[in-house]
Parts: structure tokens; sequence; C-alpha cells
């Protein structure tokens, strides 16, 4: 497949960007359906950032300490998606709520990932969260991003099995490799066609 095939896609980050880096690494690849265009993040040390211009990536801090109001903020940010040309706007690891208009405008073509095996524990702190739970099962999701936190249909899930012995920071490190397996799946799925939103806010799959 060459370059003008594939989908154009943001990331947008906040962080140390592994998840953004996944994606990049599958998308160097011939036969992936789509391309990193634009990375932006909202933490200007995000160091994410650096890694994507390693690869010639577009890649933009657009800090909300910047603007008057989140509804400023977020305009920035959709400008600059808009101007990316990006069709598909994957989240990876970026700490703030989009607002209704925000989501609306890309619904259906934005993904997030999410640390836990949803619809159990959405939020922060999921590692400690299912420790404490007592559950042997943990994991990692990638879902539509719609306005309830984490509420959005799910695309693709990984399980992790919580050991005896499992601290959140070991359990964690399972967990991102995970991750790092499911969301270029997930990505591909959906640059292909072959996975979608429906109207009645369900995932349709094909293909
Ligand atoms: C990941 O655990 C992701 O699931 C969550 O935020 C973390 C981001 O990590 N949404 P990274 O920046 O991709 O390394």
């Amino acid at each position: 497949m060459n370059d003008k095939q594939k989908v154009p896609v943001a990331i947008l980050i906040s962080g140390r960007g592994s998840n953004m880096g996944a994606l990049i690494a599958a998308s160097l690849r011939s036969d992936f359906p789509a391309k990193i265009v634009s990375v932006i993040s909202d933490k200007p040390d995000a160091k994410g950032l650096d890694h994507a211009r390693g690869f010639g990536i577009e890649a933009l801090a657009i800090p909300r300490g910047g603007y008057d109001s989140k509804a400023a903020h977020e305009a920035a940010v959709m400008a600059a998606l808009d101007a990316s040309g990006a069709r598909i706007i994957a989240l990876a690891g970026y700490m703030r709520l989009l607002s209704g208009e925000f989501v609306g405008r890309y619904a259906g073509r934005m993904i997030n990932i999410h640390p836990s095996l949803l619809p159990a524990f959405p939020g922060l702190a999921t590692h400690e969260r299912a420790l404490a739970s007592g559950c042997r099962v943990h994991g990692c999701t990638v879902h539509f991003v719609t306005e309830g936190m984490d509420e959005g249909p799910i695309i693709e899930q990984e399980a992790v099995r919580i050991e005896r012995d499992d601290t959140p920071d070991t359990l964690a490190a399972r967990v991102l490799a995970a991750e790092h397996r499911i969301y270029p799946v997930a990505l591909a799925m959906l640059a292909r066609g072959e996975v979608r939103m429906g109207g009645d806010g369900r995932t349709q799959y094909s293909g």
C-alpha cells in the first residue's frame, strides 16, 4: 500500500507517548492501512513530541495555559487537527475531558485506549483498583470516544491475568504491553472500514 492510499491519522497525547510510538511503528509497515500525519500534545514537555519528530512527523504543543477558556483551547486543537488532514483521531494518554462539541465533531472517527477491561474501572488508577477489587483478570480496551468518560462502544480488548504477587507497577507493565498490541489492531480495523460506530451507539463489525 503506498502512502497516498493510507488513511491519515492524528494522535493526541499528554505524556510519555508509548502507545503513540506503537501506532507509529505499526504505521511504517507497508501493509498497515493508516499513516500518522500529526501528533498534538497539551503539554509542551511531553516526551512523545520529540519521539514523533524523530520520525519526521509534525508534532505540535497546544498548551491549555495559552488560552482563556476550555472552549478556546479546544478550538485551537480542532483547527490543528483539521489542518493536518487527519480523518481519524487517536487519543493516546490525552489527559483532558473533551466537550460534547469536540466529541461530536469527530464522532465515529475518534478512538481511545484505556488501561482496564471496560466497563470495569473507567477513570484513573485502574491497576490499583483492579488489584484492590480482588478480580483475577484485568486488561485494556480500545473504544470509540463518546461524551461519557471511557463509555464509548468497545472495538478491541485484551485480557491480562492478575498474578498473586502483582503490584500496580508489574501489572501496569503487562497491561501496557497488551495496549501496544491492540491499539494498532483496532486502528487498522477502523482505517479499513471493518468497524464503525452505529447510530444506536453500538459497534458494528464487517469484513
Ligand atoms: C496508557 O495506559 C493509556 O491506556 C492511558 O494512558 C496511558 C498512556 O501511556 N489512556 P502512554 O503515554 O501511551 O505511554
